[in-house]
């Protein structure tokens, strides 16, 4: 049967909501920390009280779609599958929330057929909100849960690329301001591989300048691609983030006429799961260029 995205997105969003006042609610100062994989890999109880809410409320609005959550997947036996599938992180960017560092957010994904199908991601801390529904377009809204005639400022809605918002054209790298990503993984080949991509990104050029515009890491995936999405951004790397990171910014990206291609040279199309992504954001003319002369900096590393 058809699914009904937008309904699909109200309920997301409604989700996002409680899960941002969870977030707030919890005392930066004792929130207690876990590790997983090594020390830059954490989680807290707020990430796992927020997945335990989620879970509970998307399998009672939806109970046929499948449900994949950063806290509770199992390396190996957790799959994407062509099902409908939620695909939630309830914290992204846990290590600025430990610090109280205003860039973190809950993405709510579903995807159909293993694309994304619908994208929610919530800002609590600076009330901002990005959705997208495939067909349907994306948006960034500020002040977001502010219920109508509050005067507490204004709840502002604004389509992000699109028809009604046409992105400018892209320059080149010398010009752009790129996202990057350490991640959590920081030994082996696929760390040499990040290592080599910013120190050639950073480089001069001979011209002058340097071989990108400006670079940054956020801190957050989910934010990174809602940033591209809105056009703050050119371009975003990384290697090493899984599908809860991607899947919902993903959608908003490409309703703003943004586009995911794997992070590593050559690869046009990519998957939920390949681990790698570099995204570009909505543009009138440039992007496959940009995206060329970004591989051709970067050069011949692959990440597993
Ligand atoms: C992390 C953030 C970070 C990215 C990592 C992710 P988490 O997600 O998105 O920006 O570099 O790869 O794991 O752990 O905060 O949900």
């Amino acid at each position: 049967a058809d699914i009904d995205l937008q309904a699909v997105h109200d309920t997301l969003v409604s989700v996002a909501f409680m899960a941002g006042r969870m977030i707030l609610a919890a005392n930066p100062n004792s929130i207690s920390t876990d590790t997983k994989l090594n020390a830059v890999d954490i989680v807290t109880e707020t990430d796992q009280a927020v997945e335990r809410m989620v879970s509970a409320r998307l399998r009672d609005a939806h109970p046929s779609f499948a449900f994949v959550g950063e806290e509770t997947y199992q390396a190996g036996v957790t799959r994407v599958t062509d099902a409908p599938t939620f695909i939630v992180d309830p914290i992204d960017g846990t290590t600025n929330f430990v610090h109280s560092f205003p860039n973190a957010c809950i993405s709510l994904g579903l995807a159909v057929g293993r694309r994304p199908a619908v994208g929610v991601v919530y800002n609590p801390f600076q009330d901002l909100l990005f959705t997208g529904v495939r067909g349907g377009g994306s948006y960034m809204q500020r002040n977001a849960s502010l219920e109508e005639g509050r005067g507490r400022g204004e709840r502002v809605r604004l389509p992000l690329g699109g028809a009604d918002a046409p992105p400018p054209p892209l320059g080149d790298l010398s010009s752009a301001l790129v996202s990057i990503e350490w991640g959590s993984q920081r030994d082996g080949e696929n760390f040499e591989v990040k290592a080599r991509t910013f120190r050639r990104l950073a480089a001069a050029r001979e011209s002058g300048g340097a071989m990108v515009g400006g670079m940054r890491s956020l801190g957050s995936a989910a934010l990174n691609l809602c940033a591209c999405a809105a056009g703050q951004l050119d371009m975003y790397w990384e290697g090493g983030c899984y599908a809860w990171d991607v899947a919902a910014g993903w959608c908003i990206l490409s309703e703003a006429g943004g586009r995911m291609v794997s992070g590593n040279p050559g690869g046009w199309d990519t998957e939920l799961d390949s681990r790698v992504y570099l995204a570009v954001r909505g543009a009138r003319a440039g992007q496959k260029e940009l995206v060329e002369e970004f591989w051709g900096v970067v050069g011949d590393g692959k990440m597993e």
